[in-house]
């Protein structure tokens, strides 16, 4: 806040205006009145107050026209409702519209003084927590920065000097050698993932997504997921069954990122299986959503784990053979459904298993034709 708080007072009523601006000029603020709500608004806008009295009843605009003008203008500038007695209703009213406070008609100077110093500490909390919002962003993108420039090139660099040295030396190279240098490479690729991982949470921009948003088929989401982790669920002996009711209406969205996120639902459900056990995916329309579920025999969640499996970094204890992770796939997962407008919830029972389920907008007809990909066949891939 400027080092003399700024104090507007729109009011009407000459003698209101006038005996607020002597009680608050008091050379601790910069006062300044307006007699109608337009004049006031133009006054908003250069005289950038931190605290605007408005009263509600005047000719003209009212003063909840004022009110939400005002927040057009400066979301952050507190506003106190000056009203008489007959519009306390009002003035209630008006507080549910985002005044801060209000002061009823007559008032004492010494109320006055009050609420204006109520009123300019919420505009020092406002401005302050904008301020850590600011920093926190900040924060956000130095530490992508870093993370990008200072460790994804020199590992970068490792990768390909580890991939031409294993070409040169091919032939050359015992058993033993060739697989130390394997697990090198191996190593690395896993740095990266997890570099690119800890940039897709950093990274402010997920919003930006909603550009894409085209009409797209859960059928064909579902299959790309499944695609991508079939090998590693061939590798465990884990089979995926699909059960899609058909014809399925489309979703609004960004098909690249719902993969991601499905993918890190999937994943999850066949890292946490055990052995030959299966995954089933389901989708059906309810009502005017689309629900995806993902359902696994696996070692469960347990109940103290479930309520937080979705934060930043959070790794449940299974109990049994710990599996490599960050904890940030469910974080992301979340964050992708949200940005379609969507949730996403778990249950699960500690060893029998897990079910997490994604619920979607559906397109109406009239806004999308049906998903032409949902066809009986889809059912029961593998
Ligand atoms: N299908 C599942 N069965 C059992 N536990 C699960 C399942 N899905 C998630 N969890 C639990 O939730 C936690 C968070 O999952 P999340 O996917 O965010 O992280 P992760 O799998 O540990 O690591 P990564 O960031 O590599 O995905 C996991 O550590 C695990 O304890
Ligand atoms: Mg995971």
């Amino acid at each position: 806040m400027a080092t003399r708080p700024k104090i507007l007072i729109i009011d009407d009523e000459a003698v209101v205006a006038d005996s607020c601006s002597e009680i608050l000029g008091d050379g601790n603020h910069e006062v300044a009145a307006a007699s109608d709500g337009a004049q006031g608004l133009r006054m908003a806008q250069d005289f950038h107050p931190d605290l605007v009295f408005v009263d509600l009843k005047m000719p003209g605009m009212s003063g909840f026209a004022v009110l939400e003008k005002l927040r057009e203008i400066d979301p952050t500038i507190v506003a106190i409702v000056i009203t008489g007695f007959a519009t306390v209703n009002s003035a209630v009213d008006s507080m549910k519209q985002g005044a801060f406070d209000f002061l009823p008609k007559p008032f004492t100077p010494d109320e006055l003084r009050l609420i204006t110093r109520r009123g300019l500490e919420k505009r020092s909390l406002v401005l302050e927590t904008m301020a850590l919002r600011r920093e926190k962003e900040t924060l956000r993108e130095h530490f992508a920065a870093i993370v990008s420039h200072e460790l994804k090139s020199p590992l970068n660099a490792v990768q390909q000097n580890l991939f031409a040295l294993g070409a040169e030396l091919a032939g050359r190279l015992t058993d033993d050698q060739r697989s130390r240098l394997e697990r090198c490479s191996a190593r690395v690729n896993d740095l990266m993932k997890l570099i690119h991982t800890w940039l897709r949470v950093m990274s402010t921009d997920l919003d930006k997504v909603r550009e894409n948003f085209v009409p797209t088929a859960v059928s064909t989401w579902i299959a790309k997921a499944v695609e991508v982790v079939q090998p590693e669920a061939t590798r465990k002996e884990v089979d995926i069954h699909t059960d899609l009711q058909t014809p399925l209406a489309r979703i609004q969205g960004d098909e690249g990122t719902l993969v991601e996120a499905l993918v890190n639902i999937l994943g999850n459900a066949v890292k946490y299986s055990r052995v030959g056990k299966a995954v089933l995916v389901c989708a059906r329309q309810e009502g005017d959503q689309i629900v995806v579920s993902v359902a696994d025999k696996g070692v469960g969640i347990a109940k103290e784990d479930l309520p937080r499996i979705f934060e930043d970094f959070y790794r449940g204890k299974s109990g049994e053979a710990p599996q490599p992770g960050s904890g940030l796939g469910l974080a992301i997962t979340r964050r992708i459904v949200e940005v379609h407008d969507g949730s996403i919830s778990a249950e699960s029972e500690l060893g029998q298993g897990s079910t997490f389920v994604i619920r979607l907008p559906a397109l109406s007809q009239a806004q999308a034709e049906t998903d032409p990909l949902s066809l009986p066949q889809m059912g029961g891939m593998r």
